[in-house]
């Protein structure tokens, strides 16, 4: 599920809006809506008032960290902090990392290296997120001006660190991963105004053999399902009408109420929920991919018809070596399910590349299976060796230049197929939930249920936050085009 800032991804962007609202202002309107009072901007009290009580928080990664900084944002706000646009402005830095690929994790020590000096200004910083996690108190030797290291598992107790921090401590940490807790927070400050993201599962039980989710995340944990309900109705009254489900395993869902609600029951429970429009949920392991869950998409046309199921190679062999849990054959069988439905279900996946071992055959079996499923996007990686990770031993790694060809021709095949799966959907209408507005005017963009983004003319001077029909006049490999059909 973790979405990409850098440019591999084809097809479906990640859910940035580039309106015309300025960050504060979204900012100040969200908290008014959040918590029925006026925006603190200018109402900094308790300890962090007299340090200016103003927090940066920069995030990196995928969308569990997007929505985790929305927390972490809510918590700070709830305390009296005002959150600013630049670390010059702010008396605390934070950064929510990302280890996922080693160059994510060296972006964060390069950032980390910029804000050196601003320690000595008296400012705070802190590293959340998986870096945390991974390097823990490491961090301090690499990086001695860094106050707060704290993992993603822990941050129900952010509010105890923060308190710390305030009180004049110099090093608080929070590392533990041996937690059942879920992160609650009774204020969260959401980016978007119209979409909201709910993490209802924390975690992974999971053991690819590449990845670091596990170490850094922790053991799964699920939410309760009345609690989850319960926020979605709060999100329903503020006004939102999207709501996109997370988790690393999303639909391994186990609820630990009596009422053990499946994943699919779920779905429709939250589409149930009066003012909700639209279902979202990312990312879905292919072995906990059940027939229900196609079932309530079929049943339910509020649930988004999506699903991102990363399968990251064609080959059984190297599936096996991945620890990915099935087969070639057994992922085909959940796309011919999806393939079933009654509505059509774009489907889009996670492909890494150069695995150790993996020959030209395996990869040949990849690139097969990309023109068998034919995704309506995906995000492909080389393979990049991960601390604790069981593959970082394996033999018969790929060099590096063999990896950057094989990502070169994943991507040059995914572009024909969406070239031409793009250009069969020019003349039609689809509903889009309006989240952008362009410079130029009577220019703006928003998804499709499939999550496809058009940009679309209309002559309407306000369409944010609405749904509109939008027929389809042009796409290209990576984008379509539309006008507002009225
Ligand atoms: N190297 C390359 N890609 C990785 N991913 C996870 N771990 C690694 C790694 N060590 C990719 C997988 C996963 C996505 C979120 O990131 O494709 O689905
Ligand atoms: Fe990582 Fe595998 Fe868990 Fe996904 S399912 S987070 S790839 S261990």
């Amino acid at each position: 599920m973790l979405r990409t800032p850098n440019k591999r991804f084809l097809g479906v962007k990640a859910g940035v809006i580039n309106c015309d609202l300025g960050m504060s202002k979204l900012f100040d309107i969200e908290l008014e809506r959040l918590t029925g009072q006026p925006s603190y901007s200018g109402a900094v009290r308790g300890a962090a008032a007299g340090q200016g009580g103003t927090f940066f928080l920069e995030t990196f990664g995928c969308q569990m960290n997007d929505h985790d900084s929305e927390k972490v944002a809510g918590v700070l706000l709830s305390r009296g902090y005002r959150q600013v646009e630049t670390p010059d402005a702010a008396s605390l830095i934070l950064y929510n990392t990302c280890s996922i690929r080693e160059k994510a994790a060296q972006k964060v020590f390069s950032r980390l290296g910029e804000y050196r000096e601003k320690q000595s200004e008296g400012k705070i910083i802190g590293v959340l997120g998986c870096v945390a996690q991974q390097e823990g108190e490491d961090i301090f030797k690499r990086a001695p001006w860094v106050s707060l290291v704290c993992g993603s598992a822990s941050y129900s107790k952010l509010p105890e660190m923060i308190s710390q921090l305030e009180a004049g401590n110099q090093r608080v940490t929070g590392l533990d991963t041996d937690t059942d807790e879920t992160f609650e927070t009774e204020v969260t400050r959401r980016d978007n105004p119209w979409r909201a993201y709910l993490t209802i599962i924390e975690g992974c039980d999971k053991a690819c053999s590449y990845c670091v989710v596990p170490y850094t995340r922790g053991p799964e944990r699920s939410r309760a399902s009345d609690s989850i309900l319960r926020e979605v109705r709060q999100l329903a009254e503020l006004g939102y009408s999207e709501v996109q489900l997370l988790g690393q395993t999303v639909n391994s869902y186990a609820d630990p109420t009596a009422r053990k609600m499946r994943f699919s029951e779920l779905l429709l429970a939250v589409a149930d929920v009066q003012g909700i429009r639209r279902v979202r949920f990312t990312t879905s392991h292919p072995s906990d991919f059940t027939p229900d869950i196609v079932e309530a998409i079929e049943r339910q046309p509020k649930i988004c018809d999506h699903v991102h199921l990363p399968v990251q190679s064609g080959s059984t062999r190297v599936l096996r070596t991945m620890q990915r849990t099935y087969s070639r054959e057994e992922y085909l069988e959940k796309i011919a399910m999806m393939r079933g439905a009654n509505r059509p279900i774009a489907i889009t996946t996670d492909i890494i590349v150069g695995f150790p071992g993996e020959t030209e055959s395996d990869f040949e079996e990849t690139i097969s299976l990309l023109e068998e499923v034919r995704y309506t996007g995906l995000f492909a990686f080389k393979y990049s060796p991960r601390p604790n990770t069981p593959s970082l031993s394996m033999n018969d790694a790929i060099p590096e230049e063999e990896k950057g060809r094989r990502l070169a021709v994943v991507q040059e095949k995914q572009r024909e197929i969406q070239a031409a799966g793009n250009a069969e959907m020019a003349g039609q209408t689809f509903e889009v939930l309006v989240s952008g507005k362009s410079r130029r005017e009577y220019q703006w963009s928003g998804y499709t249920t499939s999550h496809r983004m058009i940009s679309f003319a209309s002559q309407e001077r306000e369409l944010l936050g609405t749904y509109v029909q939008v027929r389809v006049t042009g796409a290209g490999p990576n984008s379509l085009v539309g006008e507002h059909a009225v």
